[in-house]
């Protein structure tokens, strides 16, 4: 059944010149049959370089209106609309410009995890990634850092610089505790510990490297050691997994579950195609604004 719903999901692609993202927490049957995996952001750039006509993004909202911004003319599918995140939802660009007034009108950072009308009020976006290149790139000592807490006071404790954070986090990452990645080191005292910077600050302590989806992927590739605790949703295990056969992964804890991560099915992908639904489609008045502080960004990483 998955397997005949496969190949008919791959045949309409092809017919549709469509490409098939999904994100690194995505269930494992569909990013089995993805053109490309990746976190967010790498996956937006790829398809934008691709001759494709058609996008469609599995993953949650915020990823499929970057790819939207990024690749204004290619139309972009989501096969679950209400696919969303409740981090990118615990701010507004009303909240944001609000904050930024208060703030003396200093510039802002933003994490890509964002929606595009909160990009488009940002001056720069940041991924997990490279915030602190980012942060550390601008000429102001003060700076405002949205949406995330966690990320923004990790970039603060890596730079010199003054960061105001909106306190938002995901709700994911911010339910491991510090107690449960020490209850993991202790059964697994061998493994090297990976944490997503999305993590709260005591726990990111505790990591031995604290990495984006897809650096946790090329760590594990790149290090010596053959098992690995991971701090970040458990989608990540089947990718790890499957890059590093020989290497073991352990979840720090049995909690870290996005269910908006998990809506998307392949069936749910099956009506996307057929039907070409959901589009998503950001304006040109808030794309415009929204690119250019992703553009800013991709400028100081190629540097
Ligand atoms: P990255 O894949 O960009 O590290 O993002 C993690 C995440 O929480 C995506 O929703
Ligand atoms: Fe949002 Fe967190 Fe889910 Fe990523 S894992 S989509 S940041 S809630």
């Amino acid at each position: 059944m998955t397997n005949s719903m496969a190949h008919e999901i791959r045949a309409l692609l092809r017919e549709r010149n469509a490409i098939l993202l999904a994100h690194n927490y995505q269930r494992p049957e569909i990013q089995d049959i993805a053109d490309l995996t990746g976190d967010s952001l790498e996956l937006s750039i790829k398809a934008a370089k691709t001759d494709a006509d058609v996008i469609l993004f599995c993953g949650v909202r915020f990823m499929a209106e970057t790819a939207s911004i990024v690749s204004p003319d290619k139309r972009v599918l989501i096969p679950r609309l209400d696919a969303g995140c409740p981090m990118a939802d615990m701010i507004t660009p009303e909240a944001l410009k609000a904050r930024r007034a208060e703030l003396g009108g200093i510039s802002v950072v933003t994490y890509v995890n964002s929606s595009a009308s909160v990009k488009a009020e940002s001056t720069i976006c940041c991924t997990s990634a490279n915030a602190v290149a980012v942060v550390n790139s601008l000429a102001e000592d003060e700076i405002f850092m949205t949406p995330d807490r966690n990320l923004c006071q990790y970039a603060a404790s890596k730079s010199t610089k003054k960061i105001h954070c909106w306190d938002g986090y995901c709700p994911i990452h911010d339910r491991l505790s510090a107690e449960e990645v020490l209850h993991a080191k202790a059964m697994h005292p061998e493994a090297l510990f990976m944490a997503h910077p999305e993590c709260r600050p005591e726990v990111l302590a505790l990591a031995d490297a604290a990495l984006s989806t897809s650096g946790m992927i090329s760590f594990a590739k790149a290090s010596e050691k053959e098992s690995f605790i991971v701090g970040t949703e458990e989608g990540l295990i089947y990718p790890l997994q499957k890059a590093n056969p020989d290497k073991s992964f352990y979840k720090a804890s049995e909690y870290m579950v996005c269910e908006d991560m998990k809506r998307t099915t392949l069936g749910d992908v099956l009506r996307s195609i057929t039907a070409m639904t959901h589009e998503v489609k950001v304006s040109e008045k808030v794309r415009i604004p929204a690119a250019r502080a992703v553009e800013r960004m991709l400028e100081i990483t190629a540097r």
